[in-house]
């Protein structure tokens, strides 16, 4: 049976209709908000290559997630600017480092948010790798214990859920193994599981200080050519002990996203990163897009690929205009 007899405008006549048999419902429940913490007091300084993004102190951070929590968003994920760096990345597992302040701050404001931590040592390294470094090579087992510490400091301080995003192989064991020695058996690992090598991370670098001082991340991330590895990366991250699993970037990588929705039961983020949001911004300023339409059109599209859930900075816009 075809036309004249099938009119798919039909059920496209009304928003009434068309709200019937939408498909895809994106709500703010499934947003979570990406924030830079650094030292200081009352500091809020904005990136300039993603407008509306700040690097703050603690205090500020505690400001932004109560408006965060008002606008219904489930949640954070914080990154660090250190005091200092150094070759291994050391004050990233300190108890008193500026991440593992903000989560104790969040927590004394008894905000009903989770909090989630990116753990890495990029931002905290003085070469800008995610690893420590051996013969000029970033040495994986070296940084293992290293990220299990800054895991457990974080877990210690109070954080939800902690997100490894290094791409070291073994990362999700050697924390899950630490967490549980030290009885944080119930703080969930989100792996980012999928995450590829690309340019798209260009405006985060700025925002979290965190650009390699040579060479580049081609040697841990995944090469953005690659599908079939994705499920491998995801299979052993979840073997390891994985709670939940990320892909990254969002955009490019739709076609992943469905690929790990549809092979594994488990829940599955996308982080729609800091040169997704770039773009839109930039082109919104110049009066190309319509910002709000593209917005929401992406993180649906997002959404309709696979992701139960999204990590992205249009988060609190997103929020305001699904209340609206
Ligand atoms: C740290 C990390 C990066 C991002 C999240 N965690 C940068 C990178 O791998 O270079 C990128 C997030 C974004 O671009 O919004 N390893």
């Amino acid at each position: 049976m075809s036309f004249p007899t099938q009119r798919p405008r039909r059920l496209r006549r009304s928003e009434a209709l068309r709200d019937l048999v939408r498909e895809t419902r994106l709500t703010a429940a499934g947003l979570i908000y990406p924030m830079f913490v650094c030292p200081g007091m009352n500091v809020r300084k904005e990136v300039s290559s993603m407008p509306g993004v700040h690097q703050q102190s603690a205090d500020q951070i505690v400001e932004e997630c109560r408006e965060v929590e008002s606008l219904g968003l489930p949640g954070v994920i914080l990154f660090g600017l250190p005091e200092s760096k150094d070759a291994r990345g050391t004050i990233s597992t300190s108890a008193d480092g500026v991440v593992q302040r903000a989560i104790e701050a969040i927590r004394k404001a008894k905000l009903e948010l989770l909090v989630i931590t990116d753990v890495c040592l990029c931002e905290y390294t003085d070469h800008g790798h995610c690893g420590v470094i051996e013969n000029g090579n970033v040495a994986n087992d070296q940084t293992l214990p290293i990220l299990a510490a800054q895991a457990l400091s974080h877990a210690r301080a109070g954080a939800d859920i902690v997100a490894p995003s290094d791409m070291m192989d073994g990362r999700v064991a050697a924390i899950r193994e630490t967490l549980d020695q030290h009885k944080f058996n119930d703080i969930a690992i989100l792996a980012y599981a999928a995450k590829y090598c690309s340019g798209f991370y260009g405006p985060f670098r700025e925002a979290a200080d965190s650009a390699p001082q040579f060479g580049d991340r081609r040697s841990y991330q995944m090469d953005p050519a690659n599908a079939r590895e994705a499920l491998k990366e995801v299979a052993l991250d979840l073997e390891e002990g994985a709670d939940m699993v990320m892909v990254k970037p969002a955009l490019p990588y739709l076609d992943i996203l469905r690929r790990v929705r549809d092979a594994f039961e488990v829940p599955v983020g996308a982080y729609n990163v800091s040169g997704e949001y770039a773009m839109v911004k930039a082109a919104a300023q110049k009066g190309w897009l319509d910002e709000k339409r593209v917005v929401l059109e992406i993180l649906t599209g997002i959404q309709r690929a696979g992701a139960n859930f999204i990590l992205t900075y249009h988060a609190k816009d997103a929020a305001r205009w699904l209340k609206a």
